[in-house]
């Protein structure tokens, strides 16, 4: 992708997001929040695809996905006046249908368009599928990583001033008792990626954020998760139970050694 066409895209971001703003404060600031997050996750990702000595016409490839990565979430929250995917709909599959119902993606040559709706579409999967070629793994797998980087801003930031302002659609609307689930525990003892289908409170909901250390793929990533304390400021925002306590104690020790790669 070259930069003008990353550039055309980013007009049509810009232009299709305004239209979603409509004077309330509250549903205003949940649409600020993801254009925010949108153009933080493009930050990261070319951090990222720097990190890995990309050619520019990848990085542009990369910053086009993270563009329009969560392009369903303006959408999905117009509709249901949620983030919540699982009492909604998918956001990643009804982004793509957004970007297919505006034709944006009819000026992109053909392997670049295949590769952004895949990674589009999978942004947000459990797991990547198998047998994929390298090249679309690449791409798969830089916007994974990008957006859990800023997903963890956003939370981490909310979880200090939850109690001044909370927001539901952040929360999910979770109920908030000072306990965990032992399924979610479990996952990450044994280093795996927490379920949503795990999650009962909303300290499930954070220490399946912990657990997306997991999922990380680039060693930029865990040093960028280190230098920047996300999983200390989730692990202030939960109870002190002895079980937590270990579950995080897990998470720190594989970040860091996948900084040490
Ligand atoms: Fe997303």
């Amino acid at each position: 992708m070259n930069p003008s066409q990353l550039s055309s895209l980013k007009t049509w971001f810009k232009d299709y997001v305004a239209d979603f703003y409509t004077g309330n404060d509250d549903d205003d600031r949940n649409i600020r929040l993801k254009e925010e997050h949108t153009h933080r996750v493009c930050r990261n990702i070319t951090d990222l695809a720097n990190s890995l000595g990309l050619p520019s016409e990848d990085t542009c490839l990369a910053e086009a996905i993270a563009l329009l990565h969560d392009i369903g979430r303006f959408m999905q929250y117009r509709k249901y006046r949620t983030f919540f995917d699982r009492i909604s709909e998918n956001h990643a599959r009804l982004g793509i249908r957004e970007l297919a119902r505006a034709r944006v993606l009819s000026c992109l040559e053909l392997q670049d368009r295949r590769i952004l709706i895949r990674a589009v579409s999978f942004h947000n999967a459990a797991m990547l599928p198998d047998n994929e070629p390298e090249r679309m793994l690449l791409f798969m797998k830089l916007i994974r990583d990008a957006d859990k980087l800023d997903i963890w801003r956003v939370v981490t930031e909310y979880y200090r001033e939850k109690d001044i302002r909370p927001n539901k659609a952040i929360e999910l609307g979770l109920p908030d008792p000072p306990e965990c689930s032992e399924a979610v525990i479990r996952s990450i003892l044994n280093h795996r990626f927490a379920s949503i289908n795990d999650i009962k409170t909303l300290n499930d909901f954070k220490l399946l954020q912990i657990s997306w250390v997991f999922d990380l793929n680039f060693r930029k990533s865990f040093l960028l998760l280190k230098e920047r304390r996300y999983i200390e400021a989730i692990h202030e925002s939960l109870p002190d139970l002895p079980a937590i306590r270990r579950a995080v104690n897990h998470a720190v020790h594989y970040l860091d050694a996948g900084c040490a790669v």
